[in-house]
């Protein structure tokens, strides 16, 4: 089976294109370079990339067309909450206009499948910890209200159009490929794990906590880390179950366990073994206290388990890539469209 993956390039996306090929699937990746990296498609040879932009309709449906696609995976996407609140018109233009563009060509070409990257920033503060997929969909910031509308654009689509499609909500992704081929370098970095390990390498002088008086036992806010690996072998579980003619619906994927940003600080100097200097300042606006999954729904209905649950892991497999990978991917400024 073909599968179109879009942001392929991006971390999460290149993660998911690695079990894609290595669970025999067939994969055209289509990316914009806006966010992803042009070093991917060496990493993984197996897929085609294709640098192009989703909302360019003649290309996304003669891709479609052409390759007789029958599943689109689309990680193409803006994803800093911050960002979203400086910029919304951009998270709109790019969340879900452009989203909606590539699901026309979807509808257009009678693609049945679809597997859309969610995000527990959907649900917005939690009012009930472990989070459920039926807990309420209120979302805090731009960028959780413009993959919440996605989401409902596509729940829609499934009961006109026939469109089988699951949601996966991710927490938060961290880690790197076990085999060290593949790892997380956005630019900027805004991520808690990457900004750890870039101070334990010194590339960064400090690390700043974002609020020490939180609701929690340590002060600080607590999230539950997912490895990177863990979350892509999700999306062929999802896709297995599409195929299979499974109901459409949305999952969480999460290990169902906070830590607090002290904790992985302390994880990450036992990783290392380096002792970086760490700084209290004020929280950062928009951070809910604590984000934690229920995972149950996947790893009833799907099968799901996590092999890199721990966050030992997740943090020795984000290591062994940035001591290797200090610059990241090393490709600098991104080029644009259609290079
Ligand atoms: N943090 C710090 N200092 C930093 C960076 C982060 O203390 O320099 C804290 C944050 O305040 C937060 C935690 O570390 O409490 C994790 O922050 P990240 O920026 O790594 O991740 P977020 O929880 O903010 O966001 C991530 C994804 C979003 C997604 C969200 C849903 O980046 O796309 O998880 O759980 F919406």
């Amino acid at each position: 089976m073909h599968v179109l993956v879009t942001g392929g390039a991006g971390y999460i996306g290149s993660h998911t294109v690695k079990e894609l090929l290595q669970a025999g699937y067939k994969v055209t990746v289509l990316d914009n370079l806006s966010r992803g990296h042009r070093a991917v498609a060496r990493v993984l040879p197996g897929a085609e990339f294709v640098w192009g932009d989703i909302a360019d309709r003649e290309l996304v449906g003669g891709l479609l067309r052409t390759r007789n696609i029958r599943a689109v995976l689309h990680f193409a996407a803006l994803s800093l909450v911050s960002e979203s609140v400086a910029e919304p018109s951009l998270y709109y233009h790019n969340n879900v206009v452009k989203g909606l563009s590539l699901l026309e060509a979807v509808r257009e070409a009678g693609v049945p499948y679809f597997i859309f990257s969610s995000t527990a920033a959907v649900y917005g503060e939690p009012v009930q910890v472990p989070i459920e997929e039926g807990h309420s969909l209120v979302p805090t910031n731009p960028y959780g209200a413009t993959k919440l509308s996605f989401e409902e654009a596509l729940r829609w689509y499934g009961v006109a159009y026939g469109l089988k499609y699951i949601i996966l909500r991710y927490f938060n992704a961290a880690g790197a490929d076990p085999e060290g081929e593949l790892g997380e370098d956005h630019q900027p970095e805004t991520h808690l794990i990457p900004l750890v390990l870039q101070a334990a390498l010194g590339l960064r002088p400090k690390v700043t906590i974002f609020g020490t008086d939180y609701p929690t036992p340590d002060g600080t806010c607590m999230r539950d880390y997912i490895h990177v690996t863990d979350l892509a072998a999700a999306h062929v579980l999802a896709l297995r179950a599409l195929e299979g003619e499974l109901l459409s619906g949305a999952y969480n994927l999460g290990n169902e366990q906070g830590y607090s940003v002290r904790e992985v600080v302390e994880v990450a100097r036992r990783v290392t073994g380096r002792n970086f200097p760490v700084e209290e300042g004020a929280r950062r606006p928009g951070d809910p206290a604590v984000l934690v999954a229920s995972s149950r729904r996947i790893r009833e209905e799907l099968g799901w388990r996590p092999r890199y649950g721990d966050l030992e892991t997740i943090v020795r497999t984000a290591w062994e890539w940035h001591r290797r990978h200090p610059e990241g991917y090393g490709d600098g400024t991104k080029t644009g469209f259609h290079d």
